[in-house]
């Protein structure tokens, strides 16, 4: 299995591209099982997530076509709506292919993706909408088997915010008899970028962005070109490792509009970063000073500070002046990384869902484990900037969710190398 060996101690210079955002690409992917004819999208990352769902696709008999980040999918010759137990335990997101796939053939058969290392997360949500169009949907040997003649439109209250449960109604719903109307819908940019993608294939969709969005059902959806936005996520994760490093760095194809919970942050943190901006282009500029000052910080739905930067964080508070508390109110099991970080040194206690970080002045180099995708990402924090060498292990999850990590890092200025 792969380790990342990273020599720590060099400030993150100069300039990275960001890629293309994994979890607007996921559903959007899934959105050409709408429709007979091509769907073309650019600014695709490649990652392995994006490949096993392109694999989960292809195996329905959507035609795939790939070109470095230029992904077309043509599902006219659909014909086998069933995502098995082997794709779906890789990637929770193949859960995604369950509406569009109701809506388009009128039945699915979808594994129960189970439990993953940050927490339980059920699928509930999402069978519950379903039922509520008029699907008939049973639980049986593992999988959720779905029917239905057409799906009605109908008013779907989600019992909490939930991103791919938002999107994966809103697509059931965009080829359902009538108007449904989600409330307490998922405001998360990626589903905007979804919505905005149906939308140019023909959809009628209305309030993505707010948490009542609202679909007027349509007979049919056509073909379109659709980029797909930045990954706020991966840029939000580089700002962090310059941060930490006392670095300066400069990101481009990327946008700081959806990243103001993140960007203030850094602020309080004591870093300096501003944006430069024209009509087709944007950059995000970052100075970081000497030392970090602590930041408290409490995880929530968009626009609030993202589950998916916690991590990240950890890893700089771990180093920065004074003591912060972090609150994680999305994942019950997602502070795993801490255990981690404390073998590199960091003075980390955890209560529940709390964890309380008492910034030290230097981390050690050590073997750590990755646990999950964001966790490796703030291990990969800790060990540019910890004493001598740090090997971080099970880096698997990072090929899931950063494009050429390595790469990007080492053209920054850090040591970085893959060990197979
Ligand atoms: C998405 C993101 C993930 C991010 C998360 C929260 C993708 C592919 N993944 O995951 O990177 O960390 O949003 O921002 O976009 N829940 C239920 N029942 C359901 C659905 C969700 O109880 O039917 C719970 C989950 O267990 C969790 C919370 O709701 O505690 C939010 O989860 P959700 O927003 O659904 O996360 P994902 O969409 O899986």
């Amino acid at each position: 299995m792969d380790k990342l060996l990273i020599e720590g101690g060099h400030r993150l210079q100069g300039e990275a591209e960001m890629s293309g955002a994994k979890n607007a690409a996921l559903p959007i992917l899934c959105a050409a099982l709408l429709t007979r004819e091509p769907l073309t999208l650019t600014n695709v990352p490649q990652l392995n997530d994006i490949g096993t769902m392109l694999k989960l696709l292809a195996q329905m008999g959507v035609a795939v076509q790939r070109d470095g980040s230029v992904v077309t999918l043509d599902a006219s010759g659909l014909n086998n709506p069933l995502a098995p137990y082997e794709m779906v335990k890789t990637m929770r997101a193949s859960i995604l292919v369950l509406g569009p796939l109701v809506a388009r053939c009128g039945e699915a058969k979808v594994s129960l993706p189970g439990g993953c290392a940050i927490g339980a997360r059920p699928v509930d949500q999402h069978i519950k909408g379903l039922t509520a169009m008029g699907a008939d949907i049973a639980v049986e040997h593992g999988y959720v088997v779905a029917r239905t003649s057409r799906l009605r439109g109908a008013r779907l209250f989600t019992d909490m915010v939930t991103v791919t449960g938002t999107e994966n109604l809103m697509m059931a719903a965009v080829l359902a008899e009538g108007e449904t109307v989600i409330e307490n819908a998922a405001r998360e940019p990626e589903v905007v970028d979804l919505a905005n993608c149906l939308v140019s294939m023909g959809a009628r969709i209305s309030g993505a962005g707010s948490d009542v969005i609202r679909i007027q059902g349509v007979e049919r959806l056509h073909g379109a070109t659709h980029r797909i936005m930045p990954d706020r996520i991966e840029t939000g994760t580089y700002l962090c490792a310059a941060a930490a490093t006392g670095g300066e760095i400069r990101l481009t194809g990327t946008s700081a509009a959806y990243l103001d919970a993140v960007v203030d942050k850094l602020m309080d943190a004591g870093c300096d970063i501003r944006t430069e901006k024209s009509p087709s282009f944007e950059a995000i500029v970052l100075r970081a000073p000497q030392r970090l000052k602590a930041v408290s910080i409490r995880t929530a739905p968009y626009p609030a500070f993202p589950t998916d930067m916690q991590a990240q964080f950890m890893a700089l508070n771990a180093l920065a002046e004074g003591t912060s508390i972090i609150r994680e109110t999305i994942f019950e099991n997602r502070f795993m990384h801490a255990v981690e970080l404390a073998r590199l040194g960091a003075d980390i206690r955890i209560d529940g869902n709390t964890a309380v970080v008492q910034g030290v002045a230097q981390l050690d180099g050590a073997t750590v484990m990755a646990t999950d995708l964001r966790a490796s990402a703030g291990l990969i924090i800790a060990g540019l900037v910890a004493r001598g060498e740090t090997v971080i292990e099970r880096i698997y999850h990072l090929d899931r969710g950063y494009e050429r990590i390595e790469q990007k890092l080492t053209a920054l200025g850090a040591t970085v190398r893959r060990l197979s």
